[in-house]
């Protein structure tokens, strides 16, 4: 067994709201990472589509869809459910986004890494 290891932080939590938005997180990922709020509970993904492997927010664009609810992928307009990250709509249905396990420690949202 080992320690896990946090990165970040990432955000504050008072910045994480039900609207996804994508943090910068170099240790994690060049893309960055999608955090939302769902049901009380903060999610966290990789900001990478899994249909051509693109950043959802392609030319800065926001990655929440117009249904104030998923997640969108601006290249071709996938749409991510922010609980399961199972696409649901668009060219890639079934396939899911990398999640990522999230911690608050201190009011500050952290990425922990796989194990070691
Ligand atoms: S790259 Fe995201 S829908 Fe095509």
């Amino acid at each position: 067994m080992t320690d896990e290891v946090l990165v970040g932080p990432i955000c504050r939590r008072q910045e994480v709201t039900e609207v996804p938005k994508v943090f910068a997180a170099e240790e994690i990922a060049r893309t960055g990472v999608i955090v939302v709020e769902k049901n009380n509970t903060v999610r966290a993904f990789e900001n990478v589509c899994p249909h051509a492997f693109a950043r959802l927010d392609f030319a800065n664009t926001p990655v929440a869809a117009l249904d104030g609810y998923h997640i969108l992928c601006n290249v071709h307009g996938a749409q991510f459910d922010p609980v399961s990250g199972v696409c649901t709509l668009g060219p890639c249905v079934g396939a899911k986004l990398t999640s990522l396990k999230v911690k608050e420690v201190e009011h500050d949202i952290y990425i922990v890494k796989r194990d070691v």
